[in-house]
């Protein structure tokens, strides 16, 4: 007996514990701020900023603060943007179609985006009709129901503004069946073939978009997105989505949210050889802020802790409210 506990001690896992030198060299994990995309609430206005109370250190921007924020953040080394637009009361209607305007919100920006950094700044676009139907749904919307094939050509659509306003990514987020073959099918009919898409492939009905929903004026005005965002009790399903996504022609892959859904990045992320971001989405984002005003937790440690772990779950990137900070504070 006492010979076994002494053979045991041969292995001391601690040795590789003793200095920040060697932990930092025996570290498994990094994460680099190529992997980071900073996402935007654009307004539809030339300038100015309305703050969003629900997510402490953002703000909804103008143009103008949009552009220059990014150029900041690039000095950072945030080379990737999310953009979601905020059109505005007026250009909602029944369908969404202010999503389809080549003069809307996200195309304006995307354009003025181009023309300042050009290929330094890889341009994502969140493509979706929530923002811009009066209803708040991500699809069209018929008696209570959620149409989902004539949402397609509306999202097809959507997402080709984008492109031709020169987005180098866009990621359709409504959970449509078979969005990503109408997306792909639309891009390539009108030159886009080297625009990528990025699905949002598994992305579940979550309690944690609330702030989000805030920001964006985009909560459904009745009923839920359960019947067309995942159930948050299902991992298999999330395999089937993922696998779906891929034949259609996705580029890249997501699991949203993140850091409740470990699990399931880790299971995509082995059945799938695409690139596979996790969105650490608003409420994840707003939960850290609220617990760090209260001087319940540090942020820096707690940040770069959340961050880690969903690179080591198997993260290639993460969609993160948190990006500027963690870079700007070297929380990393
Ligand atoms: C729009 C969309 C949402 C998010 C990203 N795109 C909201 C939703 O589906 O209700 C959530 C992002 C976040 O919470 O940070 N469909
Ligand atoms: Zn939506």
């Amino acid at each position: 007996m006492k010979n076994t506990i002494h053979a045991n001690l041969t292995q001391r896992p601690r040795r590789l514990r003793v200095s920040q030198a060697i932990r930092d060299i025996v570290c498994e994990t990094r994460v680099h701020a190529d992997q980071l995309i900073q996402p935007h609430f654009v307004l539809d206005q030339d300038s100015g900023t309305l703050n969003i109370p629900s997510m402490p250190g953002l703000d909804r921007m103008g143009r103008k603060e949009l552009l220059k924020q990014v150029g900041k953040d690039l000095g950072l080394g945030i080379r990737s943007v999310m953009i979601f637009g905020l059109p505005g009361d007026a250009h909602k209607d029944n369908t969404g179609s202010g999503a389809q305007d080549a003069k809307g919100c996200v195309p304006n920006i995307v354009r003025e985006l181009k023309n300042e950094f050009g290929n330094d700044l890889v341009v994502m676009t969140d493509v979706c009709l929530c923002a811009y139907t009066d209803h708040g749904h991500c699809g069209v919307l018929k008696e209570g129901h959620i149409e989902n094939d004539p949402s397609l050509d509306l999202l097809a659509s959507t997402a080709l503004a984008h492109a031709d306003a020169g987005a180098d990514v866009v990621a359709p987020s409504d959970m449509m069946d078979g969005r990503i073959g109408a997306l792909r099918t639309k891009l390539d009919g009108n030159g886009h073939e080297d625009v990528a898409i990025m699905s949002y492939a598994v992305k579940y009905a979550s309690a944690y978009y609330g702030p989000f929903r805030d920001a964006a004026d985009s909560a459904p005005a009745a009923g839920d997105r359960k019947t067309y965002q995942m159930d948050p009790r299902n991992s298999r399903e999330a395999m089937r989505e993922a696998t779906l996504d891929e034949a259609e022609g996705a580029d890249f892959l997501m699991v949203k949210p993140a850091l409740a859904y470990l699990d399931v990045i880790a299971k995509v992320r082995a059945a799938s050889d695409l690139p596979l971001a996790a969105y650490n989405v608003s409420g994840e984002y707003s939960a850290v802020k609220a617990v760090v005003e209260k001087g319940w937790l540090d942020e820096a440690s707690v940040v770069s802790e959340n961050l880690h772990a969903m690179v080591r779950a198997g993260a290639d990137l993460i969609i993160t409210y948190h990006a500027r900070e963690a870079l700007a504070g070297a929380w990393l």
